[in-house]
């Protein structure tokens, strides 16, 4: 039986995992490694605040990701399927390693801020 979410730790270690496969990724991965050039050492660590806030309101997170990838997609456009391989890799990370409530509720989450995410970045 897979744990489920419980702290900070497990937030950094699927953040790693789904960014791991994100990297190499044939669909998706150029809009990170070479539209936006991410720096990991920076990128990692908002990742981890933002999912940590969503998950365990820490109320650590102050980025504006409506507006990154509004502005990712004036570079290069992002469409419906992009999203939606975005998801699949995302629910098949937390699947791998984690299963329970908030397990669930992270994988949900992150469902219902791409659907906000794709009408306000591809508007
Ligand atoms: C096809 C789908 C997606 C692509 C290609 C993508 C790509 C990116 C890239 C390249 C950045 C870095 C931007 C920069 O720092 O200049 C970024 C930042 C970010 N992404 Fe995504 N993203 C996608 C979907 C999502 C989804 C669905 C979520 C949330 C559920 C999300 C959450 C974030 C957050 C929180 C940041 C940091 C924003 C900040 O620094 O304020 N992304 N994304």
């Amino acid at each position: 039986m897979k744990p489920d979410i419980k702290n900070r730790a497990d937030i950094e270690k699927l953040v790693n995992v789904f960014y791991d496969k994100i990297k190499t990724d044939a669909e998706i991965g150029y809009f990170f490694t070479e539209v936006a050039r991410v720096d990991w050492g920076k990128h990692l660590p908002i990742m981890y605040n933002f999912w940590e806030n969503i998950l365990f309101s820490t109320g650590n997170f102050d980025g504006n990701p409506m507006l990154k990838h509004k502005e990712l997609n004036k570079k290069s456009k992002l469409n419906p399927t992009h999203f939606l391989h975005w998801n699949t890799l995302f629910n098949d990370t937390v699947d791998e390693l984690f299963a329970g409530e908030r397990a669930t509720e992270i994988k949900q989450r992150a469902k219902n801020i791409a659907a906000v995410m794709m009408t306000k970045a591809l508007e």
